[in-house]
């Protein structure tokens, strides 16, 4: 897929792979997706996934699996202590860091929680490039706070800059003399950065960073769920990288860290999370967690099948012709939605395309979520399901003021290995006539709002009758049933 040139075609993505099951969709005439829609209180995450066309709201959990990884289910281990497809989970993740102490968690925030737990007192401080709404749901439970140092660019939509998650390293030498060393926890440097739009950081930056974090003594660690999307753009952008495998790219990054942690819902295709600790003493200090929070230590609250099936997707997430697929996807959607002019983020990233709601939707004030108002627009004209990253993914200020997000982004997640290149044309086709009819697109209010991740579990309505117009306008160039 990296590789393959056309003839007499223009260049597309071209699949490594070939579908073995399928599972059927549908699409709810217009008028029963605003039904399902006003019933879901405006939150894409209450509708029900089979009133949903094409469900891009995530590539958690929902990246398609190899024959080769269910294969692998068939001898998974059963045991409450001690189970071999621990062993087996392990060692390839060994062979893949060079990190021989893994604590398993069943997800990627349950790391989170472990590594707050362990390391975060009241007052202190996590460094980060950018923050990840769970990361930071943990660490400010536990009275700590977040300090997000990606480089200002990092911040801009429309750019043609290879590694937007790059951290400002002055600004972390400056922030951590401000701190006071002994109140930073730890430097969390997340590759494939969600928030921003899936942008990788580059080997190069993570180098330095981690270079400073020793000078001071402060841990550092990596969140690598989605270090796959960030090697496949280190190998094709960072210059000095071009002729290192993908495993040797993995383990330069990994000898820079003291903790890699991922969600293996996104790092190897299934549904689980790991923490790696190099230091012997550090990892024996946080064994007692994993009992307590997620399981036994040798299954962490997973299904061992998951386990034997991600120890598979480990191995297949170090080889470029499978790690290209999202990305080329992406940036396939990206380029033709750039091209007619609506605003996405460039460059293109990782886990999937996204839209720029501050742009779009300007005429809707951030305290009525912009970026949560298309979001449901689009589900309204196209049955896409897109998840809000903007303002409504944000908690209130102590004082509960709105805090407003730096971006208002709706993010169209392309799972691994799920979407056709005619379904990726679908999208871009009802993303340019919402475009066209942008203007009527309204705000959204909450009706019940939750403290802790609203967006998750809030209730909203809109603030006019402009979903029924806009369904109107739909069904004047589609028709009642499209
Ligand atoms: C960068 C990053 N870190 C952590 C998480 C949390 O992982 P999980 O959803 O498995 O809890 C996610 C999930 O989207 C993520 O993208």
């Amino acid at each position: 897929m990296a590789n393959i040139k056309f003839y007499k075609h223009e260049q597309i993505p071209l699949e490594m792979h070939k579908v073995k099951i399928v599972q059927e969709l549908k699409l709810l005439p217009v008028d029963e997706r605003l039904k399902k829609m006003t019933e879901a209180g405006f939150n894409t995450f209450q509708l029900h996934n089979g009133d949903i066309f094409l469900d891009m709201l995530t590539d958690s959990g929902v990246n398609a699996m190899s024959d080769n990884m269910q294969s692998a289910m068939l001898r998974a281990d059963d045991a409450y202590a001690g189970s071999e497809t621990f062993y087996r989970m392990k060692d390839k993740l060994t062979e893949i860091f060079g990190i021989k102490n893994c604590l398993p968690a069943h997800q990627g925030r349950a790391c989170e929680n472990i590594l707050a737990t362990r390391f975060v007192k009241p007052g202190n401080c996590v460094i980060m490039n950018y923050h990840f709404t769970t990361a930071k749901a943990h660490i400010t439970r536990l009275g700590g706070h977040v300090e997000e140092l990606v480089k200002d660019e990092g911040l801009v939509s429309k750019s043609d800059l290879p590694f937007k998650g790059n951290i400002d390293l002055k600004k972390l030498e400056k922030c951590i003399k401000d701190e006071g060393k002994e109140n930073v926890s730890y430097i969390r440097l997340e590759s494939g950065t969600n928030l921003i739009g899936g942008q990788p950081i580059s080997y190069e930056n993570m180098k330095e960073a981690t270079k400073i974090a020793k000078k001071y003594g402060i841990l550092t660690v990596l969140d690598a769920s989605l270090l796959q999307d960030n090697l496949y753009f280190i190998k094709e952008r960072e210059e000095k990288l071009k002729d290192k495998s993908v495993r040797e790219i993995t383990r330069m990054i990994a000898d820079l860290f003291d903790i890699i942690y991922f969600s293996a819902r996104k790092f190897g295709f299934a549904r689980g999370g790991a923490i790696l600790v190099r230091d012997d003493d550090l990892f024996h200090s946080m064994e007692d967690l994993i009992p307590m929070f997620e399981g036994f230590l040798t299954y962490g609250g997973m299904s061992v099948k998951e386990m034997e099936a991600m120890t598979v997707g480990f191995d297949e997430s170090m080889d470029m012709n499978i790690i290209s697929q999202g990305p080329q996807f992406i940036e396939y959607c990206v380029k033709k939605l750039d091209e007619y002019g609506v605003p996405v983020i460039t460059p293109g990233g990782g886990l999937g395309a996204h839209l720029d709601a501050s742009v779009i939707c300007s005429h809707i004030p951030q305290e009525e979520y912009p970026a949560g108002a298309l979001v449901c627009a689009l589900y309204l004209c196209g049955g896409i399901r897109g998840m809000e990253r903007g303002t409504l993914s944000e908690e209130r200020n102590a004082d509960g003021s709105e805090r407003f997000a730096s971006m208002e982004l709706v993010r169209l997640a392309f799972p691994r290995r799920v979407f056709t290149l005619s379904q990726t044309e679908y999208v871009i086709d009802r993303v340019k006539w919402l475009y066209d009819h942008r203007d009527m697109i309204g705000g959204l209010k909450f009706v019940h709002e939750p403290k802790t991740l609203r967006f998750f579990t809030g209730i909203l309505e809109p603030t006019s009758d402009w979903p029924q117009k806009l369904v109107e306008a739909y069904k004047k160039d589609f028709g009642e049933d499209n």
